[in-house]
């Protein structure tokens, strides 16, 4: 858009282009330190800028990590339903509203409601993350925590740590919490990968057709149709038997007393069927990565097992799985001086607010032992993430087996990350390992 176009209220507000192409490209996430170095200028010099990109509408970019929270904490001014939840160009919005009949959504899952729906659809599963659930399961998760490091000294000295270990081990826990069964559980990560990954090059279905917005969009609709398939015979199963698990919760479910719709539900089991692994994963990789990168860090929580929560919290805030999520105001209103007009886009950047040195002391560094319980990594606010309590024990339990055998560890090759702008993460981490 050239200089002239602007609105008049947005003069001096733009984010330059340099940094306004890095916040929308898939391959900055993957690389890191440019995006980070972006960020860093934009939370000192431009920290609710407006981003006006061809091929996008215009939104504002949410840098700072105290704007990250006024916004999530205000769902009734920022709604996540009446616009895309995750930054799409114009094209991919139009697909998904001529394949939807309208909606800016593919799916309808708590991610995209708002009140009154929100509250009753997360309902639904709310009492199975709970924490104190959540713990009662900890004997059963360490039992499959303690076979994954097994299986990771099986390689003898070295492995990749995503493919060999961690893209199996959360996936195995959701999957039994849902009641998928084991056999089906490949097929799983590979409809996640697509999905997350649509726009890797190692991951996504047809990485061609993410050049062609409208050609993605129908990918990822075909994916979804995949993930339904398999749900509506799983859906069947459980109402016919109803068992302990989540899917029969689902299944079973009612909204206002009558039973949940179909395309509601297919949408409630892909949520917790891929936002409940490959964020782990990463996270848990991402641990170990920076562990490589940081053996003083390692010593630490060698000699003091006791900081491993300390470390969860770390992994979690420095990965940053999850790298955005939109919300749209719903009335005119002010933050930071700015004026934001009822139906603005802002963009929630995660991993700028993880990163901001008015909320971290010494961000850019990977410590075991600060407390980075005010990281905004699950978000915050009314859709904070509903699998936080289970993410933290899963790698909390993890990371206790795993200290206990691991006598050093070290990176040997170079890591890489996912190309994605929304959930993304690291895809091959390399390591060479002692293991008692
Ligand atoms: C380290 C792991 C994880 C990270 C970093 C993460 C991150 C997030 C973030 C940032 C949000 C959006 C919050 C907001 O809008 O304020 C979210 C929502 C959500 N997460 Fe997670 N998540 C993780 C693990 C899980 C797990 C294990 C589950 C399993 C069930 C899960 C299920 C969900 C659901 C259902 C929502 C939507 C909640 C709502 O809209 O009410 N997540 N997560």
């Amino acid at each position: 858009m050239s200089e002239e176009t602007i609105p008049e209220r947005f003069a001096g507000l733009e984010v330059p282009a340099r940094l306004a192409e890095l916040i929308v490209s898939p391959k900055a996430y993957a690389e890191q330190t440019e995006l980070h170095a972006g960020f860093g200028w934009l939370r000192a010099n431009n920290p609710l800028g407006r981003v006006e990109i061809e091929g996008f509408d215009p939104f504002w970019a949410v840098t700072k990590h105290s704007d990250i929270l006024e916004i999530s904490r205000q769902n009734d001014l920022f709604h996540n339903g009446d616009r895309s939840t995750t930054l799409v160009t114009r094209v991919a919005d139009q697909k998904v509203r001529a394949l939807t009949g309208g909606s800016p959504h593919l799916i309808r899952t708590v991610v995209h409601m708002d009140a009154p729906d929100h509250l009753k659809y997360r309902r639904i599963t709310q009492a199975w993350f709970m924490a104190q659930r959540v713990k009662s399961l900890e004997d059963r998760i360490r039992a499959i925590a303690r076979g994954f490091v097994e299986r990771m000294a099986a390689r003898g000295r070295e492995c990749d740590f995503v493919r060999d270990v961690a893209l199996h081990y959360p996936l195995h826990v959701v999957m039994e919490i849902l009641g998928v069964p084991e056999q089906d559980e490949p097929r799983m990560l590979k409809l996640t990968q697509e999905l997350f990954g649509s726009q890797d090059e190692d991951l996504g279905r047809d990485v061609a057709a993410t050049d062609d917005p409208a050609a993605h969009i129908k990918q990822l609709f075909e994916v979804f149709a995949d993930f339904q398939a398999y749900f509506a015979r799983l859906t069947e199963a459980r109402r016919m038997t109803p068992r302990d698990d989540a899917a029969s919760v689902i299944a079973n479910a009612l909204i206002d007393g009558n039973p949940i719709s179909h395309f509601e539900a297919m949408s409630y089991y892909v949520i917790i069927a891929t936002a409940g692994h490959d964020t782990t994963s990463s996270s848990t990789s991402g641990a170990v990565w920076a562990l490589c990168e940081n053996p003083d860090e390692f010593r630490k929580v060698k000699a003091d097992p006791g900081l491993i929560p300390k470390l969860v919290e770390e992994a979690v805030r420095w990965t940053t799985p999850v790298q955005h999520f939109m919300r749209t105001a719903t009335a005119n209103t002010e933050l930071r001086g700015r004026r934001i007009a009822k139906g603005d886009w802002l963009m929630l950047c995660y991993p700028s607010g993880n990163r901001d040195e008015d909320a971290f002391e010494q961000p850019d560094r990977f410590r075991a032992d600060r407390d980075a319980s005010r990281s905004v990594a699950f978000g915050y606010g009314a859709h904070v993430c509903l699998g936080q309590h289970l993410a933290r024990l899963e790698m909390r339990i993890f990371f206790e087996e795993l200290m206990t055998r691991l006598e050093s560890v070290e990176l040997a090759g170079t890591p890489r990350r996912s190309a994605s702008i929304f959930v993304g993460g690291p895809k091959s981490l390399p390591i060479r390992f002692v293991m008692n």
